[in-house]
């Protein structure tokens, strides 16, 4: 039996009943690198690459798909996707540490962030981007005060808020938007950034960038998104010559994080991108620009999985049976944040009837560190490997060290092999960076 829905592509159950990932049985990888143990699969995060570089080219020629390294920001993981042809965007000096420890060059990455410091701008800038996206006239300014030394102009795409948000099942128009990112339309504010920034002598502004939200399964808010865009692209043409050369039209694209959900295809969010951006430029009477997206969660999402070891189990009868697991919400918030919905399978027990209905818990001091509600799972016992799917996106990046907890070991897996990208850490680590008191003297 497969599971090619929620779990990477070549999960299957194998001949001793366990959860099997690319030939590397799950009880086995625990065995050798404890729990928890995040374990991805490269097969699943280059074919999710390859997904969206051929459903672009079906449209064009002219497009570059940028992984949005916040839903999981390691240095291997950079690597697989450089090496499938994808340029990465960053939105902190930090992430794009970890970019350039990758070898990425400085020209396929992109630089995000609302509040971007002083500090990171100048580290940034000194060791080359290739985009800087901006968010305000701030940092406008601040990008003129730093290149100008340099005598040469930084690419800058401006963040708009094109005043559509997007969620799951809809999007909606908020009008006058209230978000802390990016230039509004209201009372020409994008208007006035472009021409900011086209006057700037140390900016180059190519082009415009607008993200309207994360996990999104109806495509309509992208339509009416680039709409909007085009629009503005459109009067900062007649107004001041204006050439949008790059449009990039964000991430966004959801995931199945259950059976049950229906995200849409790939191919049919490639289709209303460009049919939108093709059709609003064509109508303006402009050039078609290179289309840009910044896909995140559907990269990794599906490729990687949480495997946790199952201790306590407490039943209340007649009102639930908790599981509790070694990790919870240090390693996955996203129960708690935002509500998020799992999956769980007992790895050691995958063939077994899933006839148990238990409430899967975290090992923290908080009670509402749950993983999963009313997740129906085989009859669980201490020991057995709990593991729930796509864990790929927003977990590991999300993950701290609340009550003392260590971020877990994240391995790749391929063709029965596995190899560490991310080691556990360990006691030392927690205290690596803390000075006792007795070392600091008097206070100065
Ligand atoms: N581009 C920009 C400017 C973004 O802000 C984001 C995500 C992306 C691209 C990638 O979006 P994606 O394709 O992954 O949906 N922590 C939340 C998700 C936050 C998304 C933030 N921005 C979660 O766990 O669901």
């Amino acid at each position: 039996m497969t599971h090619t829905l929620v779990y990477p592509i070549t999960t299957v159950h194998n001949a001793e009943g366990h959860l099997e990932i690319d030939g590397c049985d799950v009880v086995d990888l625990v065995t050798e690198f404890g729990t928890p143990l995040v374990i991805y699969e490269e097969k699943t995060i280059r074919d999710q690459c390859r997904r969206y570089l051929a459903a672009f080219r079906e449209h064009t020629e002219d497009f570059e798909v940028i992984y949005a390294s916040k839903a999981f920001f390691s240095v291997a993981v950079a690597q697989l996707v450089m090496e499938e042809g994808l340029s990465i965007d960053v939105s902190s000096g930090g992430e794009y540490h970890v970019a350039k420890a990758a070898g990425f060059p400085a020209e396929r990455i992109f630089f995000h962030g609302n509040n971007k410091t002083r500090d990171e701008l100048e580290y940034v800038l000194s060791e080359g981007a290739g985009f800087v996206v901006a968010d305000s006239f701030q940092e406008l300014a601040l990008i003129e005060e730093l290149m100008a030394p340099r005598g040469v102009a930084q690419r800058v795409l401006l963040r708009i808020t094109p005043g559509v948000e997007a969620h799951t099942h809809s999007y909606i128009e908020t009008g006058q938007v209230d978000s802390k990112f990016g230039f509004g339309l209201g009372d020409g504010v994008a208007l006035e950034a472009i021409r900011e920034a086209l006057i700037s002598p140390h900016i180059d502004l190519v082009g415009l960038h607008a993200h309207i939200g994360s996990q999104i399964f109806q495509l309509d808010g992208y339509r009416k998104a680039i709409e909007i865009l085009v629009k503005l692209i459109g009067q900062a043409h007649a107004g001041f010559g204006f050439q949008c050369r790059y449009l990039n039209v964000g991430g966004g694209l959801g995931i199945r994080y259950t059976q049950e959900d229906t995200p849409s295809s790939i191919g049919e969010y490639a289709a209303v991108k460009m049919q939108g951006v093709r059709e609003e430029m064509a109508a303006m009477g402009l050039p078609m620009p290179r289309v840009l997206i910044e896909p995140g969660r559907s990269i990794v999402g599906k490729a990687g999985v949480t495997a946790y070891r199952v201790g306590t189990i407490k039943e209340i009868p007649g009102v639930r049976t908790y599981v509790s697991v070694d990790g919870g919400m240090s390693d996955n918030i996203r129960p708690m944040l935002y509500d998020a919905q799992y999956e769980g399978i007992l790895a050691n027990k995958a063939d077994q009837q899933a006839d148990t209905m238990v409430t899967v818990a975290g090992k923290h001091c908080e009670s509402g560190d749950i993983l999963i509600r009313d997740a129906v799972i085989a009859r669980p016992e201490p020991g057995d490997i709990l593991v729930t799917p796509a864990t790929g996106a927003y977990c590991y990046a999300m993950a701290s060290n609340y009550n003392g907890s260590l971020r877990p070991a994240v391995i790749l897996v391929n063709g029965g092999r596995a190899r560490v990208i991310i080691e556990r850490e360990e006691y030392a680590d927690l205290v690596a960076k803390h000075r006792p008191l007795r070392d600091q003297g008097q206070y100065q």
